[in-house]
């Protein structure tokens, strides 16, 4: 709880931070790379360029204090979940919060100036440590289930047991622990962090990838795609890594898995609604159905460009075979081929019709995909009377859909 004379400073200075909030964590960041230019390995650089996780930083910062202050009645506890499951995927330790802690104060009073009196900065280094702690201790709750060391690293080696090129621009890799060891098991929807040394001296980047097998099998599998830049950004830096110089018998670094979203639920009808590299947690929840609950009715909904582009759609005959209440459905933007032998589905040409998405009563669903065609399918949802709690999404970058 904030203390009750920090709460009224807060709420009175909550819409000054808010206005300049992208302006305070952009000079955050940059005061705290100047200072400790080893975070940069930690730090993804293509959502540092493209001011995505400056955003996701300043609306966590903001919304919390607007919760901590009665001003939101968002649940809070998802948001918290999210952060600390991707922090953990990281490693990050209690020991860099004082050092996020410094910097973000700082960068408060560079940026509104002679406005931050004494009183308004402990006011807010008062939120800033009540929402610390939540995550500290959150994150060292996930680092003792993964049976991680206090403050030990999390990465463990993998060796590329194979690598399948899936599509022109998708490959799948297959990977086992490099020690010998066992494969830990996920729950279909979690993914695992890579850390990539890039070449020459352009450091180490870590990226996430949803675990695309079947959990509990004697291999993880993840499947990425590759992003080509496009009016003249860059292309991607690890998907590209991943796919030029990783060949089978490669080594890995991989935190275990985390992820607080299912894609399964928790029984009853299920509903996976896919788009593009979206596909990855669906894949994992079907095969993990298969083995698990062959007779749960379950729709999948998959949407891309063409036949072609659509990665692992050759594995979906065997998964009907398996799961007997498995219907498909999918959307060709060209559905020209869009027939396979052994599959059957219903296949439409052009863009998901969130009102034609086949529903079961009771259904749960889960959504991934780029972020508008996952806000287009949850608006058509909520439309339609599935209640919000049953609508799980994973947004493949920082942030969550808007409400
Ligand atoms: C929970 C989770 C699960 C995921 N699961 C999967 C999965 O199963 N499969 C999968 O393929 N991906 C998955 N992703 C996405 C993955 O983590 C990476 O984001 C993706 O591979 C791109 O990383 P990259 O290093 O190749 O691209 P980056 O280098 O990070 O670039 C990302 C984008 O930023 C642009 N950019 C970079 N620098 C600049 C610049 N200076 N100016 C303008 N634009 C710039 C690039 O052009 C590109 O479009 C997942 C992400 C999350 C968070
Ligand atoms: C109260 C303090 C903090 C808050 C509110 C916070 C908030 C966030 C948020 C909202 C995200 C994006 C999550 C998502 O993917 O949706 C994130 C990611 C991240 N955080 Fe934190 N964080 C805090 C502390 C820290 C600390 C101490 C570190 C360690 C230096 C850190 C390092 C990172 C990294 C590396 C990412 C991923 C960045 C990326 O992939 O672009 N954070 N954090």
């Amino acid at each position: 709880m904030l203390s009750k004379s920090s709460a009224a400073v807060v709420a009175a200075s909550l819409p000054a931070v808010q206005a300049h909030g992208e302006a305070i964590t952009g000079r955050f960041y940059q005061r705290m790379f100047d200072a400790h230019p080893e975070l940069l390995d930690i730090f993804n650089r293509g959502n540092q360029a493209t001011g995505q996780q400056k955003a996701a930083l300043a609306a966590a910062v903001v919304a919390y204090a607007e919760h901590l202050t009665g001003g939101s009645a968002v649940p809070w506890g998802p948001v918290l979940d999210r952060i600390a499951h991707k922090h953990a995927s990281l490693g990050i330790t209690a020991t860099q919060y004082p050092i996020v802690g410094r910097h973000l104060l700082a960068a408060v009073g560079e940026v509104l100036g002679d406005a931050v009196t004494p009183e308004i900065a402990a006011a807010w280094d008062e939120v800033y440590w009540l929402l610390a702690c939540e995550l500290i201790a959150r994150e060292a709750r996930l680092y003792t289930v993964a049976g991680v060391a206090e403050d030990g690293p999390v990465w463990r080696d993998w060796r590329v047991a194979e690598k399948i090129q899936e599509t022109v621009d998708v490959v799948s890799f297959a990977l086992v622990p490099a020690d010998g060891g066992p494969a830990p098991t996920f729950t279909p929807g979690q993914y695992v962090s890579v850390a990539v040394d890039l070449d020459g001296r352009q450091g180490q980047q870590i990226r996430q990838y949803s675990l695309s097998g079947q959990p509990g099998a004697d291999r993880w599998w993840i499947t990425v795609k590759r992003v080509r830049g496009t009016a003249g950004a860059p292309d991607g830096l690890v998907s590209t890594h991943l796919h030029e110089r990783v060949a089978t018998g490669d080594t890995l670094r991989l935190s275990p898995p985390f992820g607080e979203v299912s894609a399964i639920g928790e029984g009853g009808p299920l509903l996976l609604v896919s788009a593009g590299i979206g596909l990855t947690p669906a894949m994992a929840a079907l095969a993990h159905l298969a083995a698990t609950e062959p007779e749960r009715p379950v729709t999948l909904v998959h949407a891309d460009r063409t036949a072609a582009a659509h990665a692992r759609r050759h594995e979906l005959p065997r998964l009907q075979d398996r799961l007997p209440n498995l219907s498909v459905r999918l959307w060709y933007e060209d559905a020209t081929d869009g027939e396979l032998a052994g599959l059957k589905a219903e296949i439409a040409a052009g863009l998901v019709d969130p009102e034609l998405i086949p529903l079961a009563p009771g259904a749960r669903a889960h959504l991934c995909g780029p972020v508008p065609f996952m806000a287009g399918v949850r608006s058509g949802l909520l439309r339609r009377g599935v209640p919000a709690e049953r609508i799980a999404y994973e947004v493949f970058g920082p942030g969550m859909l808007p409400d």
